[in-house]
């Protein structure tokens, strides 16, 4: 019997679910990451720029692929454009997807296994917390059995399908990670010492820009809104006739930078406020945050214990509304493409991404020393896919819809047939055919040839 594809049943389903696949560790975990290391509010600055008029577009653009397709993101192309070798484009999706998921999915089971130790209450007590996160990180076995946990429960979800898996995790998900959010932004701001964190987030310092925190930048803005590897082709093939383009990819967009912009005002002012360095890298959340929520709660642990859990949890709920739309992009695929049911496709893909997760995850440990191109898998992997197959696949993308697709069949994607005007149409589809495929181009070609030195 065939299956149906699914679709996402409600409109609010369907901001919720694209949200729940932008949200996640990219804004909690990786725009901090990233601000550190590029040097702060200038950084910031650059990235809502390419929010602005790369992503947008190509977030878009992909809105449009998916709904008139209804196909997963190669068959897409091949419906839309048979014959020709577009498709190509979909496929790096697809392999960009297995990567995410693996190296996503470490740093997912860290999140998880620091949700445990808070529940436990081993966070609470004074520790040297980067130590803590040295010896569980390259620890032989640990991370991969949190790893393992972490794909099962993706697994688990992917498996339920469109509606009744991945809609009604992600509704139920996303306004509490909103409201936990808040919360832990009040609790830092009022750290004392919190201000030089504030001026580090807010008085962009534009002598640090280079070509690299440009290239990193628009990696981040790709990476953040899960955009350039048909994540979202594949979820928008699930929305329904009404739902607006324009209006949910900008919703989408607002609220994607809303959460990195407030992670930021809960990462920074406790740095600065506990003494750590910005640039601390991929362990900022893991060691920071145990530190501040014993320093802020010294005379009542159980408070701290409670923001911990909180944080870890939020952390934990936003990585598996992302890592269950990056699986889906292959599940979509593989189900599809070799007619096979949605549970063995989810199981094909989550083995694939067990043997990749495994690699990157024993990257940080005994394979310390396995280096491809000067990186470990899990840098690589990270780098491979935010900074290169991302934006190649943006400009891809933007292409199709902007020279490729007919123009109509574009315009009543946008406009719903007809049904409300689309404003600034005209402006958008400069963006889509020229401005984000020339400024992906241009940042490239300056980061390749270093101009300005970096
Ligand atoms: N946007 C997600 C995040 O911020 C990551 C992601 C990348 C999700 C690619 C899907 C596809 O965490």
């Amino acid at each position: 019997m065939k299956e149906d594809r699914g679709h996402f049943a409600s409109k609010l389903g369907v901001v919720l679910a694209s949200a729940g696949s932008a949200v996640g560790l990219g804004n909690i975990w990786r725009f901090p990451t990233e601000t550190g290391k590029n040097g702060g509010a200038a950084f910031i600055l650059i990235y809502l720029i390419f929010v602005l008029f790369l992503a947008l577009p190509v977030m878009v653009s992909e809105f449009v692929v998916g709904r008139h397709s209804r196909a997963n993101t190669v068959e897409a192309y091949r419906k839309l454009a048979p014959g020709t070798p577009w498709f190509v484009v979909g496929i790096i999706g697809v392999l960009s997807g297995f990567l995410v998921l693996s190296f996503y999915s470490v740093v997912a089971g860290w999140t998880l296994d620091y949700t445990f130790l808070s529940i436990t209450g081993a966070l609470s007590g004074s520790h040297d917390f980067g130590e803590v996160f040295n010896c569980f990180v390259t620890h032989p076995y640990r991370p991969l059995l949190f790893l393992l946990m972490f794909l099962f429960i993706t697994h688990v979800i992917v498996a339920r399908g469109v509606e009744s898996g991945i809609e009604k995790f992600s509704k139920m998900m996303m306004p509490l990670l909103l409201f936990i959010i808040i919360l832990l932004v009040v609790l830092s701001v009022t750290m004392p010492g919190a201000g030089e964190g504030l001026t580090f987030l807010l008085q962009p310092d534009f002598g640090k820009v280079t070509p690299k925190v440009v290239f990193s930048a628009m990696g981040q803005a790709f990476f953040s809104l899960s955009v350039g590897i048909g994540c979202l082709v594949t979820y928008s093939s699930y929305f329904n006739k009404q739902t607006r383009l324009v209006s949910s990819a900008m919703n989408v967009c607002l609220i994607d930078t809303m959460v990195a912009i407030l992670a930021g005002f809960i990462i920074f002012p406790t740095v600065f406020s506990v003494g750590v360095q910005p640039d601390a890298g991929p362990g900022l959340v893991f060691v920071t945050l145990p530190n501040v929520f014993n320093m802020a709660f010294k005379d009542a642990m159980w408070l701290g214990d409670i923001f911990s859990i909180l944080f870890y949890l939020l952390l934990l709920l936003a990585a598996i509304t992302s890592s269950i739309s990056m699986h889906e992009i292959s599940t979509a695929y593989i189900r599809e493409h070799f007619h096979v049911s949605r549970r063995r496709a989810t199981w094909i893909v989550t083995a694939c991404c067990i043997v990749l997760g495994v690699c990157c995850s024993l990257s940080f440990g005994p394979w310390r020393d396995v280096l491809i191109f000067g990186m470990g898998f899990f840098d690589l992997f990270d780098f491979l896919t935010a900074k290169f197959f991302m934006p190649l696949g943006g400009i891809g993308i933007c292409l199709f819809v902007g020279w490729k697709m007919k123009k109509r069949d574009v315009y009543d994607e946008l406009s719903n047939w007809g049904l409300h005007s689309v404003p600034l149409y005209g402006v958008l589809m400069f963006f889509i055919r020229f401005v984000a495929p020339a400024c992906i181009t241009l940042v490239f070609l300056n980061e390749l040839l270093g101009i300005g030195g970096s």
